[in-house]
């Protein structure tokens, strides 16, 4: 089954690759040179990962052990993964190693510290988070004077109690770091509130701080390493991540994304001009300016009329994600019952779009931090492999449930349960699944999750063109 699935995944690149060389001389320079590691092949195209020295600097600590267990950053945030995880090349990394790949330890990579790992069946379904949904295991503690308390807990595996609670989590990319305003899904590791500097841009002192914080923790965590390194270990790791940018640089169907004036690739991406609350939806931008709904405008110059009728297949596809790219910044969605906006602004509904929640001009976080709950922790989306967590509310006796109490577990407040950051939205294609716990499969299911969620009642051709517009990024 395992190498059935790996021939499935070379020959779809063997296809890809005839794809672009066969495509008419004028576009044979669209093929990046097989030297270049820069550029890594995906299900959608190929993605583009740009560094100051033009090249991946493996000597760099990210890459060393620092741990008993063999495990790096590398172990976990893979550059042709978009600097996370997929399950596809775990399920590969897996059959490699019958199971014994440093991402395979029990501390964090199985279902409960304490499952049978001991043969090669029982780590397939120890693993087994990994393998189907490349999700880690984060264990959390009930934070002290909580203004809730744990009832009950329906964990499948049999671990997950008060004192640690087993969360299943994705990866965030190690790349595009430049741009985060909080650090995490529940932002634990953002050492203070990043706040707007009026020069430079950005305010490079919260975000070195917050990531050297979050470096440590990853080398005593997933590493489990007894001591933390020396502090210019911790600096240099850093200062790699930060470094690094990433983005799509060719789709499978538009070509090449920097081409035909388009505005994708890694290179123009470490470009963006951003600070902290540009472009805030609430108003917040420092610099006065309002909030304009087309955060992104990579691919305006691709809206060409009556390219859908195109005989060049390029041209129809490029319309396809101009088109979608249109529908990211102004379809109407009609955002209700989101905690962290909805009770935040006192308005019910707020009529907005994809832009209200995804920002940052050209990057997609929120240029602020903003932890929302759309959703997706919600008991009615649990699957049968997701722990379910019963919170009662200390005053009101009120209960909730929820797979993951999110930015709650670190506040202790009753109004945060189920509210994450929105992640960067680059380099999309190389990184299924999507959401925290991995819960959309393809980006298709992202989008069909926002038509549920907020019905939207998007047409098949409007969903196909946002999962093209996503799919460029
Ligand atoms: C065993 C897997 C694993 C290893 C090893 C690992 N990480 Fe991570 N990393 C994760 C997970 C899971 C998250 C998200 C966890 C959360 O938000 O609760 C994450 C989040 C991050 C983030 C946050 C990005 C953002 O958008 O907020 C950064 C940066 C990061 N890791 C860097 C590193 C570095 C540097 C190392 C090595 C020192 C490392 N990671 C090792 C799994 C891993
Ligand atoms: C109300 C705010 C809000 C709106 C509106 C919104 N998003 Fe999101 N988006 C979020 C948050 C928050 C997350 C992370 C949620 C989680 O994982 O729990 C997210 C996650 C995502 C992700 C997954 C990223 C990843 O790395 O896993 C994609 C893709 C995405 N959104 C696209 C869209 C699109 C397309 C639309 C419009 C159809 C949209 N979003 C509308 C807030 C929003």
């Amino acid at each position: 089954m395992f190498h059935q699935r790996t021939f499935v995944s070379v020959a779809a690149g063997l296809v890809l690759l005839a794809t672009v060389v066969g495509t008419p001389a004028q576009d044979r320079r669209h093929q990046p040179s097989p030297a270049n590691t820069l550029v890594t092949a995906n299900p959608s195209g190929w993605l583009q990962t740009t560094t100051p020295g033009g090249s991946i600097d493996t000597a760099n600590p990210f890459f060393q052990s620092f741990g008993p267990n063999g495990r790096t950053c590398d172990s976990c945030h893979r550059q042709a993964q978009g600097w996370s995880i997929t399950p596809d090349e775990l399920r590969q990394r897996f059959a490699r190693t019958n199971g014994n790949d440093p991402i395979f330890r029990l501390v964090d990579g199985a279902v409960s510290p304490r499952a049978d790992v001991s043969s090669l069946y029982a780590r397939r379904i120890a693993y087994s988070m990994l393998l189907n949904r490349g999700l880690i295991r984060v264990g959390m503690p009930m934070p002290a004077n909580a203004e809730f308390r744990l009832t009950r807990v329906d964990d499948p595996y049999g671990y997950a109690s008060a004192s640690d609670l087993s969360l299943f989590r994705r990866p965030l990319p190690s790349t595009n770091l430049i741009w985060l305003t909080a650090v995490m899904w529940d932002g634990r590791e953002t050492v203070a509130p990043f706040k707007p500097p009026m020069d430079a841009g950005i305010n490079h002192e919260d975000i070195i701080e917050s990531l050297a914080s979050q470096a440590r923790d990853a080398i005593l965590g997933h590493e489990e390493a007894a001591v933390a390194p020396d502090a210019s270990v911790i600096d240099r790791i850093v200062d790699f991540e930060l470094h690094l940018f990433t983005a799509q640089l060719i789709d499978q169907d538009a070509g090449k994304l920097n081409a035909e004036d388009g505005m994708g690739g890694a290179s123009i991406l470490a470009q963006q001009r951003f600070w902290v609350g540009i472009n805030d939806t609430l108003g917040g931008d420092p610099t006065g300016d309002a909030f304009d709904e087309k955060a992104m405008r990579l691919f305006d110059e691709w809206n060409v009329p009556g390219a859908q009728f195109s005989h060049d297949r390029g041209e129809r596809a490029r319309a396809a994600v101009a088109r979608g790219e249109q529908l990211f910044n102004t379809l109407p969605i009609a955002i209700s019952g989101v905690a962290g906006l909805n009770d935040v602004t006192g308005l019910p509904v707020i009529q907005g779009s994809c832009s209200s929640c995804h920002n940052a001009p050209n990057i997609g976080n929120h240029s602020a931090a903003l932890p929302v709950n759309i959703g997706i922790a919600d008991a009615s989306r649990r699957t049968p492999d997701m722990p379910l967590y019963t919170l009662t509310n200390n005053a009101t006796g009120r209960s909730v449930q929820t797979t993951d109490p999110g930015l709650a577990l670190r506040t202790g407040k009753w109004a945060d349960i189920g509210k994450f950051k929105g992640p960067i939205l680059r380099g999309l294609a190389a990184r299924a699944p999507y959401f925290h716990n991995g819960s959309a499969a393809t980006l298709m299911d992202v989008v069909d999750f926002y038509d549920t969620r907020f019905n939207v009642h998007m047409s098949g051709q409007q969903k196909s063109d946002l999962v093209a517009f996503l799919s460029a990024l």
